[in-house]
């Protein structure tokens, strides 16, 4: 008999988790979706009308699922939860680890075999275990060894499931996915997943493969979408020195259709959660093969990243550093710390890198973001020498130099002409997203610098 998943549980309310499980609950109302999560505050969160994720369009999903097919609750109240589902995601983070072999590079299994043994402990009958979470290829291997040791009489069949969603469109990735990857061993699990997504993916959209290749899948779909990042990054500098303009050149390159025009967008670095885990997971995977050069093909794009970066701060200290090279007294506008826009989450922002290395050299900070928390500032920056505005406007107030370091579209409107006279005289606007309209900036008798543009005519 075909098997048929009615009942399903995910480990892991976090920004993979929450957001794919409200769509799956929204878009299967006969399915019944419990999320759980360690945090009690995470899950009070998930409770309220303050999620803890921002997402556009999340709200009205999980507004539409919640209190109907799906819940949210804590770990202890889940066992129930998990006993009685056919599948159970894991969906935890799995962190670079800090300490023991592989420290710095290999990602940390921890959270994930803990959810292999609470799953262990409480599954009864059947259960497929869904990797949700990115593993190293053969992570696999180590769920099952601590599947196996359950009671007598309960099974497992493991999936690898990776997720591709990038944030800020979260709910409409999940909604028109490029594909769905199920990895597996047994075509009848993986035909059980299938067809919860085939309620609104087309068919040719899921993928299936086998278990290694979903899970190294999803390392190198990462490794690739970085890769170009550094690949323009680097570019942008060149840019810079010959006077070409990176943004014609990536336009000229992406009208390649070998190529494609996106994820070409020069920046300050880029950030968020998985890329540089993902990167430094694939490069330890290959050291551990004995794979030297293939680690140091991707441990440049890693390393590009960190100068670009490095880099950029340095840009803006130029031009306002003393001939000691010192920042002290002097006021920087930071404009934006989320890793990109339309998302809270500063988990490796290169905004963190910048301003950090910006306050070594003594300078003060005015931190504005229209999601991130003060507090999320303040935990990455420290409160010395960081004060964290409210409006862009009081960011700007008295500022020796300004830097966009998140592509916020509100950032692209501000009305430069009015906002002129809040900065010192000489103040240099280093565009980190080349967002800025570098004419309407100009007319305010501002200095522009973008990434990877020569110098403006003005400058
Ligand atoms: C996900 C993936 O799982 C990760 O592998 C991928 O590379 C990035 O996306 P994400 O959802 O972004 O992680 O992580 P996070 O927002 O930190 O959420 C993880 C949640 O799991 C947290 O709420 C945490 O409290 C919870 N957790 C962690 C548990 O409930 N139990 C644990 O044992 C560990
Ligand atoms: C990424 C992948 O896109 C997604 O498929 C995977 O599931 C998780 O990792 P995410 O990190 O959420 O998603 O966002 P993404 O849009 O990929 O951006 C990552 C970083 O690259 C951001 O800091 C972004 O600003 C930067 N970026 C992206 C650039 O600097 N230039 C670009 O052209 C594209």
């Amino acid at each position: 008999m075909a098997l048929s998943l009615r009942k399903i549980a995910c480990i892991g309310a976090g920004y993979v988790g929450g957001p794919t499980m409200a769509v799956i609950a929204d878009r299967c109302p006969d399915i019944d979706v419990t999320v759980l999560d360690l945090n009690a505050e995470r899950i009070a969160a998930w409770n309220s009308e303050d999620l803890p994720v921002y997402e556009p369009g999340l709200a009205e999903v999980v507004s539409r699922a919640r209190g109907r097919n799906l819940r949210f609750v804590g770990q202890a109240e889940g066992a129930a939860y998990v006993a009685a589902a056919d599948a159970v995601f894991i969906s935890v983070n799995t962190p670079t680890k800090t300490e023991g072999e592989g420290a710095g590079k290999a990602s940390d299994l921890r959270y994930v075999e803990s959810c292999a043994r609470f799953i262990a402990a409480h599954a009864t009958g059947h259960t497929i275990v869904i990797e949700k979470s990115t593993m190293p290829v053969r992570a696999a291997d180590c769920v099952k060894s601590i599947l196996a040791t359950a009671r007598p009489g309960v099974t497992f069949d493991i999936l690898s499931n990776p997720e591709f969603l990038a944030e800020g469109t979260a709910i409409r990735d999940l909604e028109q996915p490029d594909r769905v990857l199920i990895g597996g061993e047994r075509p009848e699990s993986i035909a059980a997943l299938a067809e919860i997504y085939r309620r609104w993916v087309p068919a040719e959209r899921i993928l299936s493969t086998g278990l290694w290749s979903a899970e190294l899948s999803k390392l190198v779909a990462n490794a690739f979408l970085a890769q170009r990042v550094s690949s323009i990054n680097s570019i942008s500098a060149l840019c810079e020195v010959t006077g070409a303009d990176v943004e014609e050149v990536a336009a000229v390159v992406g009208a390649d259709s070998r190529i494609g025009p996106k994820f070409l967008r020069a920046s300050v670095g880029f950030g968020g959660s998985c890329f540089q885990k993902d990167l430094l997971s694939l490069i330890y995977i290959s050291e551990s093969y004995g794979l030297t050069e293939v680690a140091a093909y991707w441990q440049q794009v890693v390393d590009l990243n960190q100068w670009q970066k490095r880099r950029f701060a340095d840009l803006i200290a130029a031009p306002i550093a003393d001939g000691a090279g010192s920042l002290r007294g002097r006021r920087i506008a930071i404009l934006g710390f989320a890793f990109k826009k339309d998302t809270n989450d500063v988990r490796e922002t290169p905004a963190i890198d910048v301003c950090r290395r910006l306050l070594a050299r003594g300078a003060t900070l005015a931190v504005h973001d229209y999601r991130v928390t003060p507090e999320s500032v303040r935990s990455e920056l420290g409160a010395l020498g960081v004060e964290v505005a409210a409006t862009p406007e009081a960011a700007l107030a008295g500022a020796d130099g300004v830097a966009v370091l998140t592509e916020w579209s509100a950032y692209a409107t501000l009305d430069w002409a009015r906002l002129a006279g809040r900065l010192k005289v000489g103040a240099v606007i280093h565009d980190g997203r080349n967002i800025l309209d570098a004419a309407a900036v100009r007319r305010a008798g501002l200095t522009l610098r973008s990434i990877g543009r020569g110098a403006q005519p003005n400058a």
